[in-house]
């Protein structure tokens, strides 16, 4: 008896062997015979399989992560924008299954990479993951298989890096095998934007690999966007970051100027943004957080080097946007003075430390960076995250501190509170009239009456 993560049905997806290779492979994704496996089932990784199940195909998530391979044959989701309702109605359709027996790749026709690409210690691009991946598609690398590189990265990986990795088993891309690099341009939690209605660029290392590669993505996006090589599309993802960085970078400085100036830089923003054409408004905040926008600037200035090429827009908006929550927390320490105390010896509670609202992801999060500096300065530091009850043990930072719960006595004992990430379900009139005093690095409490020295913004 076939076991139900069994992925190969031989009749329904007996498709002619005489012709060429991309067709029999165009035909099983138009079809949606093909088999999609993902490797990395993270924030990326999982909802684009999901994607792939809703539309019709057959999904196999990799993962090395034992635990989340359980999860998700479990029917439980770890990612709080994805209910586990969705996971488990895909399983019991047997569209989706999970595994870490990564021999199961030569199951899969069409195979995309959603593994971290993230910085080592000298804030290089460390591509260990990419590369460990790509030796393990290698090992079962058949004919007929697609491989697509999402992962955000420097342009070149996918010819420099994958392709050599893929090449050494004799196959030929283009006409036994298909690669292709397409950039994943997901917003977690963005319910104007679901994965759909974002366009998908798409840049193959052949036409064939293009062409399969776009069909594949037509069939759950609603426009996928051809460029003329892998390396057009990885610059594509980095202008787009690196862009949304400077442009940050820059609003961050304008309000540092405009509070000297005693000028409010929303109401500035609000009236730019009136502006039909040649103005995009970009906020202030309490500095950069998230997997991409602090990380993937860096990959381009690395690769820069290369090329004997000095990238002072990346260089200098990642130092004006690092100085912000050493801002931020001089503006605590300014406002507590003006109460006679000082950081030292005062309690303060930190409103949001996911790295931007409603999800719950602590990834770079700038909330990490301004408890680090309040601790230093001996504050006593509290949290409250609806989204995340603990923190997590990450890379940097071990702090051991739970999520307490907001009343108005607790709110009362605290000599100020700091709004880091603006959460959608925060009653903010309650919080202002609770509090003491509230740092407001996000705007959340404008239009909320309290006294002026109440509500100070940062
Ligand atoms: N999170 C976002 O919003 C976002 C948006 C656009 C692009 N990206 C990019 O997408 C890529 C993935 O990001 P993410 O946020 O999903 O990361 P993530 O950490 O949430 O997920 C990565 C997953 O890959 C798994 N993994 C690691 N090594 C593996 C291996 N060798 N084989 C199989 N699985 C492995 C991990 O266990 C994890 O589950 C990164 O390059 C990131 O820059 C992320």
């Amino acid at each position: 008896m076939r076991s139900k993560n069994s992925t190969r049905n031989k009749s329904s997806r007996s498709v002619s062997r005489k012709a060429p290779v991309a067709q029999q492979l165009g035909t099983l994704i138009d079809s949606k015979r093909a088999l999609v496996g993902v490797i990395g089932m993270g924030y990326v990784g999982l909802p684009l399989a999901l994607e792939f199940c809703r539309s019709g195909f057959r999904v196999l998530g990799f993962d090395t992560d034992r635990a989340k391979v359980d999860s998700l044959n479990a029917g439980k989701s770890y990612i709080s924008h994805i209910p586990s309702e969705n996971v488990r109605s895909l399983s019991r359709a047997s569209l989706f299954s999970a595994t870490s027996d990564f021999n199961r790749l030569r199951e899969a026709d069409c195979i995309t990479i959603c593994v971290p690409t993230p910085l080592n210690e000298q804030k290089e691009p460390d591509l260990t993951y990419v590369a460990d991946t790509s030796a393990t598609i290698a090992q079962n690398l058949r004919k007929g298989q697609l491989i697509i590189l999402e992962s955000t990265t420097y342009p070149g990986t996918t010819e420099e890096l994958v392709l050599p990795v893929l090449s050494r088993n004799k196959l030929a891309v283009g006409r036994d095998f298909f690669v292709a690099f397409s950039p994943e341009r997901e917003d977690p939690g963005n319910r104007r934007y679901p994965i759909e209605k974002i366009p998908k660029v798409v840049g193959g290392v052949t036409a064939a690999c293009a062409d399969l590669a776009g069909k594949l993505y037509s069939k759950i996006f609603q426009r996928v966007v051809h460029v003329s090589s892998p390396r057009v599309a990885e610059m594509t993802k980095l202008l787009e970051n690196i862009f949304r960085c400077v442009n940050i970078a820059l609003v961050n400085e304008m309000k540092i100027l405009a509070e000297r100036m005693d000028i409010d830089i929303w109401e500035v923003i609000e009236a730019a943004s009136t502006k039909p054409f040649g103005f995009m408004p970009f906020y202030p905040g309490p500095g950069l957080g998230g997997h991409c926008i602090p990380i993937d600037p860096f990959y381009l200035s690395w690769k820069a080097r290369e090329y004997d090429f000095n990238t002072r827009f990346i260089e200098l908006a990642g130092e004006v946007n690092t100085s912000i929550p050493y801002h931020v927390v001089e503006r605590i320490g300014e406002a507590l003075n003006t109460r006679n105390k000082s950081i030292n010896g005062s309690r303060v509670l930190i409103l949001g430390v996911a790295y931007k609202p409603d999800v719950d992801d602590m990834r770079e999060s700038p909330a990490l960076k301004i408890i680090e500096l309040l601790m230093k300065r001996r504050a006593t530091v509290f949290y409250n995250d609806p989204h995340i009850p603990q923190f997590p043990k990450l890379r940097k930072h071990d702090l051991n501190l739970k999520s307490v719960a907001l009343t108005p006595k607790l709110l009362r004992s605290m000599d100020c509170v700091v709004i880091v990430t603006n959460h959608s379900g925060y009653d903010y009139e309650f919080i202002v009239k609770h509090s003491n005093m509230v740092i407001d690095t996000r705007n959340a409490t404008r239009g909320i009456k309290a006294e002026k020295s109440k509500i100070i913004r940062a």
